[in-house]
């Protein structure tokens, strides 16, 4: 969803609109349909257009030697369609003032109307346009910039993270409510972002903004301020992730990169949580939390799926368990208390639906964690406990790496707050990363994939702990292939999918040697005798290759873990006929990486 980036420096050698430009293209991942920037300079000069990066490119100035400060966004459509008018920064009605906004402002009608009427014009049809104005009018009723700023943001419902320049003035001001914002700082300048990717390349020591904070960023050194306006001591933090992880190292696409990653994130994961000696699993972030009596996973897409999978983790241990979407979670109908264990399962840590989940959980009393990639995300800070699946980051929009380490993290989290484990399960976990990496060197995805790029649509079928990695192998192939693909629990074929079926609608089976291959392969003779390509994904070969066109063939592991597997080879079909129908495999169309409004 929107992306923002502000800048003001001290080196000469470092051009504001330059970094200002990088940034949004490391913020492109976020998924946008417009951008702009804006710089404070001796007036205010606001550059925006509708569609890519390289439209804002053509639009900015050679040179921008006046520039004292900036802000830029990327903007991802709510209120107006795509424009160049609906693009932000917006200003005020004399140009003096430029802001940029992510979120949703909902009381955004009552205050425009209101401006209005005090003869504000404005340009846009968006929520976000109302907090220019709003500052113009503190500043001309004799308000000091900073004070104008926060009068605005006080004013304002909803959810926010917005960043402000002023005409002549080398500091940029900016605020977060439910929306993410973090603070870089180095000797050549600050700057802020609302993920830390955008400026990783400068800096890698960051401040995280609370929730109604206050910043004003100058070229040397930044200012916190609480609602109140009193000062607040800030801890500069290091992020140990490297700039390279963030570039594309020669792939061509962040997907692919973000694929073969995995045996180095899984190992990342695994780093001094495994016992093998004494076949246990110690997350020492959660050494204090107890064996819980009931778990309620709560998360969106992608994390919904390894949520499914570690919910039949946690009951197969006896804690009753459910996994939710986050937007259907809804206590006034789920039997909750403080009892209860809810854990949010979030890539990105800002996940709207997830973070009001988790609120309400934490508002009832209920025990909260986060899994999460991102140090000092919103769902990070807001919970009791967290653990970090320590994926690196991820800059392709569909998630990869972080759904296995989801996967993997959440198996070692079933073990360590129930103490059931084993030296099979631990030797087992330590086995994966080189267990992917052979897939991935011997993997003829590509070959499947051209054969069946013409296809109708797609299934994927899978049993037990195979059935979550069905619906994902369906999420993937849809978000980057635009094409039509299902994924089900394979038992469900019969009741209405099996209608679908048809020789032009290969059908991916996830197959393992365990108690379920028998009712597999009965699903599997089931479509084939309508016709249908099956493609196998088996770690047993001789088993399936009767009835499958094709084996993608996995190494053998713990009946738990096949998925995670299987899963690998689910990702590389999909992203090969997403290469081939020249998709825009690493920011899909209509998709966003962090889904930050409801
Ligand atoms: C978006 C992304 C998905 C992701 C989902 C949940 O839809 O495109 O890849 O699975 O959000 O995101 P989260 O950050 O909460 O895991």
């Amino acid at each position: 969803m929107c992306g923002i980036i502000g800048y003001t420096g001290t080196q000469t050698n470092r051009n504001v609109v330059d970094v200002l430009s990088n940034g949004l293209s490391r913020l492109e991942y976020r998924g946008y349909d417009s951008a702009g920037i804006a710089v404070a300079d001796p007036t205010v000069s606001v550059y925006k257009r509708e569609g890519k990066l390289a439209a804002l490119e053509e639009a900015l100035p050679d040179e921008a030697d006046d520039a004292l400060a900036g802000i830029g966004h990327t903007r991802w459509s709510t209120h107006g369609p795509p424009s160049d008018e609906n693009a932000h920064p917006h200003t005020d009605c004399d140009g003096k003032v430029a802001t940029v906004h992510n979120g949703i402002i909902q009381n955004y009608q009552e205050l425009r109307d209101e401006l209005e009427a005090n003869g504000h014009e404005f340009d846009s049809e968006t929520d976000s346009e109302v907090i220019p104005h709003l500052i113009e009018r503190a500043l001309d009723q004799g308000a000091s910039a900073g004070s104008a700023f926060r009068q605005a943001i006080g004013r304002l419902e909803g959810s926010y993270a917005v960043a402000a320049v002023f005409h002549g003035r080398e500091e940029v001001y900016a605020t977060r409510y439910q929306s993410p914002l973090v603070l870089g700082v180095d000797d050549g300048g600050t700057m802020l972002a609302s993920d830390v990717p955008a400026f990783l390349e400068y800096t890698d020591q960051v401040v995280y903004l609370e929730d109604g904070q206050f910043a004003k960023i100058r070229p040397i050194g930044i200012e916190v301020r609480d609602g109140r306006g009193a000062l607040v001591d800030v801890s500069v933090e290091t992020v140990d992730w490297d700039p390279e992880d963030a570039g594309k190292s020669g792939y061509d696409h962040y997907m692919l990169k973000e694929i073969y990653e995995q045996p180095r994130s899984i190992r990342e994961c695994l780093r001094g949580r495994l016992r093998p000696l004494e076949g246990s699993i110690l997350i020492e972030e959660l050494d204090d939390v107890p064996r819980p009596t009931e778990v309620h996973f709560v998360a969106c897409g992608t994390s919904y799926h390894a949520s499914l999978y570690a919910a039949r983790l946690f009951r197969e241990r006896g804690v009753r368990t459910t996994a939710f979407l986050a937007s259907e979670y809804d206590v006034e109908t789920v039997p909750i208390d403080e009892e209860t264990l809810v854990v949010g399962v979030t890539q990105s840590g800002e996940t709207a639906d997830t973070l009001r989940a988790l609120r309400t959980a934490n508002g009832i009393g209920a025990q909260t964690l986060t899994v999460t990639n991102v140090v000092g995300s919103s769902a990070a800070r807001e919970t009791d406990h967290t653990m970090y699946i320590r994926a690196g980051p991820e800059i392709g929009v569909a998630a990869t790496k972080t759904f296995a380490s989801q996967q993997v993290s959440l198996a070692m989290l079933s073990s360590a707050l129930t103490g059931e484990c084993s030296r099979e399960f631990v030797e087992s976990l330590r086995a994966l990363p080189d267990q992917i990496q052979s897939i991935l060197d011997d993997s003829h995805a590509d070959a499947v994939a051209e054969e069946f790029v013409h296809s109708d649509a797609y299934f994927f079928i899978g049993r037990d702990y195979g059935a979550p990695v069905a619906l994902e192998g369906a999420l993937k192939m849809k978000e980057i292939s635009y094409k039509h693909a299902e994924g089900f629990a394979a038992g469900e074929l019969k009741h209405g999918p099996l209608a679908l079926v048809t020789e032009r609608t290969p059908v991916f089976a996830l197959v393992n040697g365990d108690s379920n291959t028998e009712k597999m392969l009965g699903n599997i003779k089931e479509v084939e005798a309508r016709g249908a390509p099956v493609v196998a994904v088996s770690d047993d070969p001789d088993l399936v290759e009767a009835h499958a066109e094709h084996v993608l063939r996995i190494p053998e592991t713990h009946w738990r873990f096949y998925p995670i597997l299987a899963n690998v080879q689910l990702q590389l079909v999909s992203y090969w006929v997403a290469h081939r129908l020249g998709r825009s495999i690493d920011k899909p169309r209509n998709l966003a990486k962090s889904v930050t409004v409801e």
